[in-house]
């Protein structure tokens, strides 16, 4: 095992992804930022200076555990202060996989996020057999700036981000500049501005590590005239199956095996497509390059159109497909000792278009929980338990709510170390009638088991005997569809505190998250780093 170190400058700089000039959050000057490779075992430590002018910052460690390491979650206002300009933070975690982006306001959109990619031990052999390994992070793109959109969503009347102008592929997109007819704001000679190229060798089988971290859209990736088989998901190895097109929710990871098996003498679409919203966005593309004097040479097909984007029965058929691999099964543990039922509603508070879970809608305290835990602060949040279920005999979920008031709250859950837990999502009519949206929901310090989904109203006297105790798979990310639920058990055995939310950005930005806090008393010493802001207290240095 090796300590890996990277040290990553945080800053603001100009950057032209899908053509069009816009101000971006970048990594040593880059969007996406560098990609972590590591090994199994490793140890990596990131050393982050903030750079950013005017600006905090926290970086969040998607996907990893963070076992006895609590404070190095990255989320701000419930695990660290952020990170002040001009400060340095150092980030030790023993990798697990995936992804990493900004946990501090709207920062992720603005592109501050890249990929972590963690090989198995040397002389592990992993259920599949590849030859080579490519990883395919997607994003979607605004060209307003997030403090824009920020503000828009905080205001009243309220102001929605709208759908985005671009999709990206590897931080790579096109906007059609001449078509907006605002040629000045266009940089074609940016070196960012070509579409991504994955070059194939023809016979041989790639891993492809499609990952997504949209900031708002659901998305369905396809390689034009390939199947994919799909083999791992969030970390953990899949039951495998074949798609043509694979649905990827915000947060989530999968890997794909290609195979570059068709007619080399053209080019593949790589396509990225907007579902379970109204696409009002082009096609994301790049291009499977087979020809190699010509890699940027257009595939002479149409750019695929993906599935029809509001087909929620043929998404909840591909979430309920995923099963963990024969061979890496862990089972659940067959019962539960609480059950929180979270219902997801939009609201008005004050005039103001919130998310609440079972009619609280969060909101972070200025100083971070685990702090206020640790060092038995008081006045930080509110002590009384969130609330653990709703009327769900009664709730209409089909018409929006009769009341559309909720309340804001710093509440949180507590659980009794290692025990079981069920939180069960379900998701109801927003405030406009007939609609109801897709939320993809991520769970820090936990992998979980995805026990079943459902469309309706879930009833808990009907519905567990549906739950899939036998091979479930374990996630860190699971999609939630519209007017339907999600159900999922994990173990309280990861001592910190832990945000659950949607990982839909303005989503959580507008309350839709839930705080988890498990064997406090168990936490090691924290260091000074994550402290400064707040109620927090620096130790007293003489
Ligand atoms: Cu990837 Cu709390 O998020
Ligand atoms: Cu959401």
């Amino acid at each position: 095992a090796k300590v890996i170190e990277y040290r990553w400058d945080v800053s603001h700089q100009f950057k032209s992804p899908d053509c069009f000039r816009k101000l971006a959050i970048t990594i040593n000057g880059e969007t996406p930022g560098p990609t972590i490779d590591a090994q199994q075992g490793d140890t990596v430590v990131v050393v982050v200076n903030n750079s950013l002018l005017t600006e905090n910052a926290a970086i969040h460690w998607h996907g990893i555990r963070q076992i006895g390491t609590p404070w190095s979650d990255g989320t701000e206002g419930v695990t660290q202060c952020p990170i002040m300009p001009g400060d340095s933070f150092v980030y030790r975690f023993v990798p697990g996989t995936y992804l990493y982006h900004a946990h501090y306001g709207m920062q992720m959109s603005a592109g501050l996020y890249g990929v972590i990619r963690v090989a198995v031990p040397d002389g592990t052999v992993e259920p599949f057999a590849y030859d080579f390994d490519h990883s395919l992070l997607l994003n979607d793109w605004w060209h307003q700036s997030t403090y824009e959109q920020a503000a828009g969503l905080s205001a009243v009347p309220f102001v929605w981000i709208e759908e985005p102008q671009s999709l990206l592929i590897n931080g790579r997109g096109q906007f059609n500049c001449a078509l907006a007819g605002t040629t000045d704001v266009c940089d074609t000679t940016a070196p960012e501005c070509s579409p991504y190229v994955l070059s194939v060798v023809p016979g041989k089988t790639y891993r492809l590590r499609i990952a997504s971290l949209t900031a708002l859209s659901a998305l369905n990736f396809e390689v034009e005239g390939h199947n994919m088989t799909v083999v791992e998901a969030d970390g953990h190895y899949v039951k495998p199956f074949v798609v043509k097109n694979l649905n990827i929710y915000s947060g989530e990871t999968y890997s794909v095996l290609i195979t570059a098996d068709q007619d080399p003498s053209r080019n593949y679409w790589l396509a990225a497509n907007v579902i379970a919203r109204q696409p009002r966005t082009p096609a994301g593309t790049g291009i499977l390059n087979y020809l190699h004097d010509s890699p940027e040479e257009k595939p002479p097909a149409a750019t695929p159109a993906g599935p029809m984007w509001n087909d929620t029965e043929y998404r909840l058929a591909q979430s309920t497909a995923l099963r963990a691999h024969p061979d890496h099964i862990l089972p659940p543990p067959a019962t539960a000792d609480r059950m929180i039922l979270l219902l997801n509603t939009q609201n008005l508070i004050d005039g103001h278009t919130r998310w609440a879970l079972n009619n609280v809608s969060f909101n972070f305290p200025h100083t971070p929980y685990l702090i206020a835990m640790k060092q038995n602060l008081s006045d930080v949040f509110d002590e009384r338990p969130a609330p653990e279920t709703y009327d769900y005999k009664h709730y209409d979920i089909y018409n929006p709510s009769s009341n559309p008031n909720a309340t804001v709250g710093t509440s949180i859950y507590r659980f009794e170390f290692d025990s079981t837990v069920d939180v069960v999502l379900q998701s109801a009519n927003i405030l406009k009638p007939n609609k109801s949206e897709t939320h993809p929901w991520h769970m820090h310090g936990h992998d979980f088991w995805v026990l079943a989904h459902g469309m309706g109203r879930f009833d808990p006297d009907v519905d567990t005997a549906r739950f899939n105790l036998v091979d479930p798979i374990l996630k860190n990310t699971v999609d939630l569809q519209p007017f339907g639920w999600t159900a999922i058990r994990f173990k309280a055995d990861n001592p910190g505190v832990w945000a659950f939310h949607c990982h839909v950005e303005s989503h959580f930005f507008m309350g839709m998250g839930v705080v988890f806090e498990e064997g406090i008393d168990r936490v090691g010493e924290l260091p000074e780093s994550i402290m400064g802001c707040g109620k927090s207290k620096l130790p007293n240095r003489s």
